[in-house]
């Protein structure tokens, strides 16, 4: 896909990886950055650095868990801004709790933004791509959408199922032009991981290394892309091996006795 010259709408793009995807687009060439979060003053903050690259930046505040609002300001933006060629869904929450623990709101809050929010955006932003036959989606999974582990079980059946509602579009939107994508980012240094107990052994990569993998597998055509090596050893492994796989994510869990035996205690 050329970016020189398109139209692209960000979700997350207050911060974390969103911001960073934003910036790389912005580097790449694209015409317009339409910027979606809550956060009015940090979407104008990164709306500037945008514009400091020499892009077009509308920031558009709104709470995507709240599908009237979605509709309200897709139908602005794109008569006022549009049309969009890329749609990059970005925003999400992360619980993290043992199940045993773990409240229904928590998880309601997940399925929310991460489930429902995606598809009301995306199903509005489709729609008009359609009809004009041209369009780009990419929707941020997780390598915890291939590789669920221990204490993220909610937020790992959301990721799955955006690999579900990813693949299923792939196919349904092809015969409109429409290409669907998936992005997986391994654990990313952003706001969401630092509320997160770590697994150990993950090395966090920078959102910006997940922006730069994301353009690279944009401009080669790939529907999955997979953001660092340790990602693509652990779904290798998966294949190969998944019940050392399975041992291995227990003995990293948090907290887990396993854990705390092979590398101390600092949790
Ligand atoms: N960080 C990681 O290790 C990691 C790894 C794999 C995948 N991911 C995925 O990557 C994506 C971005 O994560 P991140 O690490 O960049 O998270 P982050 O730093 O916490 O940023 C989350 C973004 O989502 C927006 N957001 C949250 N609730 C929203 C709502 N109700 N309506 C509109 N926007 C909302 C936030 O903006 P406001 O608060 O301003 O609304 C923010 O821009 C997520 O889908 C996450 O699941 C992250």
């Amino acid at each position: 896909m050329k970016l020189q010259g398109k139209v692209a709408l960000v979700t997350g793009a207050s911060r974390g990886i969103g911001r960073a995807i934003a910036l790389e687009l912005a580097r790449n060439g694209v015409k317009r950055l339409l910027l979606v979060a809550r956060d009015r003053v940090q979407l104008a903050a990164v709306a500037q650095e945008v514009r400091a690259l020499g892009v077009e930046a509308v920031p558009l505040a709104v709470d995507l868990t709240d599908p009237a609002a979605i509709q309200i300001t897709i139908a602005q933006a794109w008569r006022d801004r549009g049309p969009f060629h890329l749609l990059i869904n970005c925003a999400g929450i992360a619980h993290q709790t043992p199940f045993l623990q773990s409240k229904l709101p928590q998880v309601q809050d997940e399925v929310a933004l991460n489930l429902m929010g995606m598809y009301a955006i995306t199903r509005s932003v489709a729609r008009r791509m359609a009809a004009r036959s041209e369009g780009t989606i990419v929707n941020v999974s997780s390598l915890m959408g291939k590789i669920a582990a221990p204490t993220m079980s909610t937020y790992s059946a959301t990721k799955f199922a955006i690999l579900g509602f990813t693949q299923a579009l792939r196919g349904e939107l092809a015969k409109h032009n429409i290409r669907v994508v998936a992005l997986l980012p391994t654990l990313t240094d952003t706001d969401m991981a630092r509320r997160l107990q770590l697994f150990r052994g993950v090395m966090p990569v920078t959102p910006e290394t997940v922006a730069k993998s994301l353009i690279k597998g944009l401009k080669r055509g790939s529907s999955e892309i997979l953001v660092g090596w340790q990602s693509h050893l652990a779904v290798w492994c998966q294949r190969l091996a998944p019940g050392l796989l399975d041992w291995i994510l227990r003995l990293a869990a948090p907290n887990s006795k396993l854990n705390r035996w092979a590398f101390g205690s600092r949790q």
